[in-house]
């Protein structure tokens, strides 16, 4: 920046099992491909709540002190070398990346003023849609977009705002969690019919979203109620989210026509012990990384390519709705505390 330098703080982690601590933070100009954004609202996710055994068991190489967190809106305040499409003052939401093991640095975590984020991972967004509302986007849509569209998960072709129907299906089980919301939305701009599960009490949510049939999880009946709702519409592929998903998906899978791919959310470690204990022959089930699409064509298919010009049209809706847990860094614990007893259909957000 040619001016003063912004002053930035962030909420610091400063080591593995401590408590968060807000305190002073450079700010950290962007390189070739990247920009700042001074961040107006962050979201919590179930991983940034978990500092001590899950970041060593899910993220052993976190560099502490370290700045945690992935979902911002903001204004950008500064580009990098190269960025042309984004210029300081657009209002974006942004998937932060560092925690990922090939960034890993403080400057890039979402719970700070002032974040650096890859220019590809960063979509504009309409004047009518919130801050608050935004920030509800990139993890649950990033995990969700790569599962569905990564070669090495359920390889669907890239979502589009004018998408011809295609004659096949997508399961999601877990549609009203943050990123099921998102997949049964990016899964029908992809083309499909979509098939998901919920309490009741989100069916109409999930229609809203574009499902055609809902189905409650609880039910001990539900991964028939899912083989008769699929029908002789052969399975594109199926997305497993939340506690419990793989052992029906499994069924489901092996007993209609179509794809047998599984693309799941859940740590990589029960994914794999799962899947194969039941060793279901010809299934394939893969383990999401959230941020991997940031490294492949699917990052920018979704945050340059598909996600202004849907928000902006109105065909793709920032969900779940936002909670506003507090205003300033120091809320964020809170807003983690309250996403450890459970939220449904909701996304906790914090104002800076
Ligand atoms: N692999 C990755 O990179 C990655 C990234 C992000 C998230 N995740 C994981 O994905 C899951 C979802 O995360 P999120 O942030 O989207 O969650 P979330 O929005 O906080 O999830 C809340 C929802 O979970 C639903 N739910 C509760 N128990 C369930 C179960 N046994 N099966 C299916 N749905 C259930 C509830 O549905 P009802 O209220 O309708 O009952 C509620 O709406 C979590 O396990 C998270 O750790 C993984």
């Amino acid at each position: 920046m040619t001016e003063t330098t912004p002053e930035n703080a962030a909420l610091w982690l400063p080591k593995r099992g401590a408590r968060f601590e807000l305190g002073p933070a450079p700010y950290t100009a962007p390189a070739a491909g990247e920009v700042v954004v001074r961040v107006r609202a962050i979201a919590v996710n179930p991983i940034d709540g978990m500092p001590g055994f899950a970041y060593r068991l899910i993220l052993p190489w976190l560099n502490f002190p370290a700045v945690v967190g992935s979902d911002v809106a903001g204004v950008i305040v500064e580009v990098g070398p190269g960025v042309t499409r984004l210029r300081p003052g657009d209002r974006v939401v942004g998937a932060a990346g560092g925690i990922e093991q090939n960034r890993n640095r403080a400057a890039e975590g979402a719970f700070q003023r002032y974040v650096v984020l890859k220019q590809s991972m960063t979509a504009t967004l309409p004047d009518d849609l919130s801050f608050e509302q935004a920030a509800v986007l990139p993890l649950a849509v990033s995990t969700a977009a790569s599962g569905m569209f990564q070669h090495d998960h359920l390889a669907l072709p890239l979502p589009t705002i004018d998408a011809e129907d295609r004659r096949e299906t997508v399961l999601v089980w877990g549609g009203s969690t943050s990123v099921g919301s998102n997949a049964i939305q990016l899964a029908r701009h992809a083309g499909y019919r979509v098939v998901a599960t919920a309490s009741p009490r989100n069916f109409d949510y999930l229609r809203s979203l574009g499902a055609t049939a809902t189905v409650d999880y609880h039910n001990r009946t539900a991964a028939d109620e899912l083989i008769d709702a699929i029908g002789d519409s052969p399975l594109a592929g199926t997305l497993a989210i939340g506690n419990g998903s793989l052992k029906p998906t499994l069924t489901i899978a092996s007993a209609v026509p179509g794809s047998r791919r599984i693309a799941s959310a859940q740590p990589a470690l029960l994914t794999r012990v799962s899947s194969l204990l039941r060793r279901h022959k010809g299934i394939q089930v893969s383990s999401i990384w959230g941020g991997s699409l940031k490294d492949n064509e699917v990052g920018p298919g979704i945050y340059v390519d598909f996600l202004p010009a849907a928000l902006a049209k109105g065909t793709y809706q920032a969900v779940p709705n936002h909670v506003i847990v507090g205003a300033g860094l120091d809320k964020i614990p809170d807003a983690l505390d309250q996403l450890r007893k459970g939220v449904s259909a909701k996304k906790l957000v914090v104002t800076i």
